[in-house]
């Protein structure tokens, strides 16, 4: 599987080197947030991990990939669990095999920067956009239809201005590409109305970025058959034991068809999880053991080994991270420095836009 980059922007643009006209590309920027409330599942590996590290090593590309820890804090309050995920999701990562020497791989809260340009941002984009953003709207609904004496009932400023500081992430390091799932896409048309609204206020420094949905990108079910979400308390976690996996996946609900007869994979939880994984032969060959009729027992093994074999290298990789916190802080940090070191110019040029700036 891999990010189909769309037709007009996957051409690189040509610029010229000073020096000797020699052509060079430039690259395409591609930025993703990665929000640390939870420890990552099948669900987000298929459907946003294993695209995103595939695209990171498309050398046309320079990838940032960061922990969205201070929009961690808007959903979560408790300490321990923000500080434990952005372990759990760094550590993922870095155990699936991402080439941080190849991409930007930083903590948001490690760049000071963008939290500079989100009250920056906050002054010129209109209270009404923020309105409308649809987590904001969905939990005054909610509030309403509880009969709330106030709508706003236990809503913060941070869930109110969530596109604001998702805006800075973006516009700052001026990215073109933004990898993410369709509940986001309002984000982005944000991030592209509150970078035009100070490009034409004040200078043409922001790049307006595109959201990019993978059409091909697998959206997985859950041990229920719902989508696999934290939310629904459906989720099989990536790194558990081979044992805990197993036991997982024996938890899928199936129908109650016997073995012998032969089976639809059409809405059929396993065969998708299964396809998200397996090479094109694989998937032929399972669909051919559907109908003859694989029994659900023998269907549950088969996706176990396929995951298990796939999972067991990573795996190993990742509880020897997580049992060495500080090899993982130590590759956050230098991330962190690099990032920084196009964040800090860049924010120098905004704030001499905006008029901050040195008196003599
Ligand atoms: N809001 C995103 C999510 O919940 C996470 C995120 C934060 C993000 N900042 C971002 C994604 C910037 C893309 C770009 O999935």
């Amino acid at each position: 599987m891999s990010l189909t980059l769309p037709k007009d922007i996957c051409k690189p643009h040509l610029i010229f080197k000073n020096n000797n006209q020699e052509q060079v590309m430039k690259k395409t920027r591609i930025l993703t947030g990665i929000t640390t409330t939870g420890t990552p599942h099948l669900g987000n590996y298929a459907g946003a991990i294993k695209p995103a590290i595939e695209a990171s090593k498309n050398l046309e590309n320079k990838s940032f990939y960061f922990l969205a820890d201070l929009h961690a804090l808007i959903k979560n309050k408790n300490p321990k669990e923000v500080h434990q995920s952005s372990l759990e999701v760094a550590a993922t990562w870095l155990a699936l095999g991402l080439d941080t020497e190849n991409a930007y791989f930083y903590r948001q809260s490690d760049i000071p920067e963008i939290s500079e340009l989100t009250w920056i941002l906050s002054c010129l984009t209109a209270k009404g956009l923020m309105n409308r953003a649809h987590a904001y709207k969905a939990s005054v609904a909610e509030n309403i239809e509880q009969k709330a004496k106030d709508p706003d009932k236990g809503i913060t400023m941070g869930l109110f201005s969530y596109p604001i500081l998702m805006a800075a992430d973006i516009l700052i390091f001026k990215a073109d590409l933004v990898p993410v799932g369709k509940d986001q896409i309002q984000h982005l048309e944000m991030a592209r109305d509150i970078g035009m609204r100070f490009n034409h206020l004040y200078e043409e420094l922001f790049t307006l970025p595109q959201a990019l949905t993978d059409e091909n990108a697998a959206v997985l079910k859950g041990l229920d058959g719902r989508k696999m979400s934290k939310s629904y308390g459906n989720t099989i976690p990536l790194f558990d034991t081979e044992k805990k996996l197993k036991k997982m996946i024996n938890k899928i609900t199936t129908n109650s068809q016997p073995p012998e007869e032969p089976k639809d994979t059409k809405d059929c939880t396993l065969f998708e999880i299964y396809s998200a994984f397996a090479d094109k032969n694989q998937i032929e060959e399972i669909k051919k053991r559907y109908s003859e009729g694989i029994g659900w027992g023998e269907m549950k093994l088969t996706l176990f080994e396929l995951l298990n074999d796939q999972l067991k290298e990573p795996r190993k990789q990742y509880e020897y991270l997580i049992k060495n916190p500080s090899i993982v802080e130590e590759t956050l940090i230098k991330g962190g420095l690099k990032a920084r070191e196009e964040a800090i110019p860049m924010l120098k040029k905004i704030k001499k836009a905006v008029g901050l700036r040195a008196l003599g």
